[in-house]
Order: C-alpha cells, then structure tokens, then sequence
C-alpha cells in the first residue's frame, strides 16, 4: 500500500516537471521572438542563390536569419567568400558552430546570435534571404539606404514589394517549385544634377531634376534654365551604373542624347554620344546635395506594408 503511494508520488511529480519544462520551453520559443520559423532551404535552392548572386572569393555574404548556416557554409565551401550569419535562435547558432566546423571552414565564417532587425549588416556585398515578404519589405529601406550600390540581395521564395527583382527564376526539387529573385541594390541618385557642355550651338548649361523608383529613372532636362523641360527616357541605374536619353528638339529635327555614367556620392562621371553617332564625349555631372531624397520610406501600416 505505502509502496503504491510512493509510485503515485513520483508519477505525479514526474509529469509535473514534464509540463513544467513544456511550459518552459514554449515560453522560451516565444521570448526568441521568431519572426519567421527554421525551414531550412533545400541545397539546390542554395546552390542557385550563390550562382545568381555571382559569389566570389572577393565577396562578403550575410545571411539574415541563417538557420543551421548552410548557405553561408555553402558559400564558403563552393566559393571562398567570406561569411556572416545571423539567427535569433541560440539553437541554430550551435548548429551553424558544429556545421562550420564538419565543412572546415570555420576561419571564413561567423554566426551571431541576434536580431536582424538591429543588425548592422552594411558591410556586406552580398545578402541572402529566406523570410518573408512582409520582413523582406520593412528590412526594404535600410536596405537601400545602408548598403553599398552594387550589393546583391538574393531571396528564396519571398519578394520585396514594388521593388521588382531585376532577374528571377524557378527551381524546381523533387517537392515543389522555388522562387529565387535577385536585386541590384541602385546608388541613389535622386535630386538635381547640373552640368555644362558643347552642343551644336554653343557650350551649354544644363540641369537635370531625376525621380527614383528603385532601378528606374524619370526626370526632366532644362538647357540653360529656360528651355522647355524635356523629359528623359529609358532611365535606369544598375549598382552605380547609370543611363538615360535625352531628346533635344532643334528646330524641325530632333536629336537624341544617350547618357551613361558611374555615381559617386554627389558626382557623376561618364560620357555621352548622339543616337546614330560612334563619338563620345565626357560628361560629369554635380548633385545639389541638399535635393537627394530618400529612396524608401519605412512601414507604417498595412498599407505601406504591401507597397
Ligand atoms: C526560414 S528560416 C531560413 C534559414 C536559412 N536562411 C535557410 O535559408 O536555410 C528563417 C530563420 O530566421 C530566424 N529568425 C526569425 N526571426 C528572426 C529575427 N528577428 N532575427 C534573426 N533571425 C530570425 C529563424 O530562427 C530561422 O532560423
């Protein structure tokens, strides 16, 4: 009988402590605060990424909320890049540990513990991503704002809004089919732009007021400040990389002026040439700095949520 009341007891305490130590770790989970859950992306997917991103040795790759480190690892392993991971879970960081060091290179990568909403993640080259529209979409205008022009964003699955990729493809494994989208992260090059150049009739003053949606360019051109404005056309700026036309009427005929140029900061450097025509010439140009605008603007709403 005594014997039967001791069992009791300790069957009763035993699932006590189990549900005490759920309990625990479902509190634990929630602490974590996951913005998104470990699903692990599949080793072709990976594979594509780095292939579309064009990772090299030279290249320093982030993975924000990097799971157990594979791509990372990956990428390290396939190519000699450098690499830094990122996960919330302290869980996911001991893998990536154990993971680096089962592939031997653990002296090209590192894993943090922390968020990636308050990380600083500026120095990367490349950035890879398995999240979700909505966090791909807030982390959206640290993105352009803080990167490097030129820097390449991969993610599996998820998209960033009305930044359009500026290539996609689809993978398909033995599951299912995976989006894989690729950005080029634009310098931004908003504002007013002032130059000086010989045209047909004279050396000319020119100002050019360009508006920015991330890769894409519109504006107007003014010679000389009392010219009709003229719109641009076929505006785009690839990592620092920008080109755009100008038609400029001449009595009767017109002309069209195709610009092309690197951007530093507040200056442009390039050439331009007349449709038709192999000669180039220099051309460089000066930004007011006081007109650049940013080129996102942080979520606020559900509304701004889905732009
Ligand atoms: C879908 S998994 C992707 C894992 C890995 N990048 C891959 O593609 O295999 C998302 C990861 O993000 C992590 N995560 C979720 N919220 C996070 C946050 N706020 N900061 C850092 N990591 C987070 C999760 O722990 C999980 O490992």
């Amino acid at each position: 009988m005594l014997q039967s009341k001791r069992w009791k007891k300790i069957f009763f305490f035993g699932l006590f402590s189990a549900i005490c130590f759920a309990l625990l770790s479902l509190a634990a989970i929630q602490e974590r605060n996951l913005d998104v859950p470990y699903v692990p992306t599949p080793e072709e997917v990976v594979e594509a990424m780095l292939a579309m991103a064009e990772v090299s040795k030279d290249d320093v790759l982030y993975d924000l909320g990097c799971g157990d480190g594979r791509i990372v690892i990956t990428a390290a392993k396939m190519y000699g890049s450098r690499g830094i991971g990122i996960d919330i879970d302290p869980q996911r960081i001991k893998e990536c540990h154990e993971n680096a060091r089962k592939a031997g290179v653990e002296s090209r990568v590192q894993f943090f513990q922390a968020d990636l909403f308050e990380t600083d993640f500026s120095k990367a080259s490349v950035v890879t991503l398995y999240l979700l529209t909505e966090i791909n979409r807030r982390l959206r205008p640290k993105f352009l704002e803080e990167l490097n022009p030129g820097t390449r964003i991969v993610s599996h699955d998820f998209n960033m809004g009305k930044w359009r990729a500026d290539k996609d493809i689809l993978i398909e494994d033995e599951w299912e089919v995976h989006s894989v989208y690729l950005w080029i992260v634009p310098a931004n090059v908003t504002g007013t732009w002032t130059w000086s150049m010989p045209t047909g009739s004279g050396n000319k003053n020119f100002t050019l007021n360009l508006e920015q949606s991330f890769q894409y360019l519109n504006g107007e051109a003014f010679e000389n400040k009392v010219s009709l404005p003229v719109t641009i056309s076929g505006g785009q700026i690839i990592g620092n990389t920008l080109s755009f036309t100008v038609e400029r009427k001449q009595g009767r005929s017109s002309e069209r002026l195709i610009f092309e140029g690197n951007v530093l900061g507040h200056s442009i450097v390039g050439t331009v040439k007349t449709e038709g025509h192999e000669n180039t010439r220099r051309w460089e140009a000066k930004r007011d700095p006081s007109t650049r605008l940013p080129l996102d603007s942080p979520v606020k709403d559900f509304y701004t949520l889905n732009q």
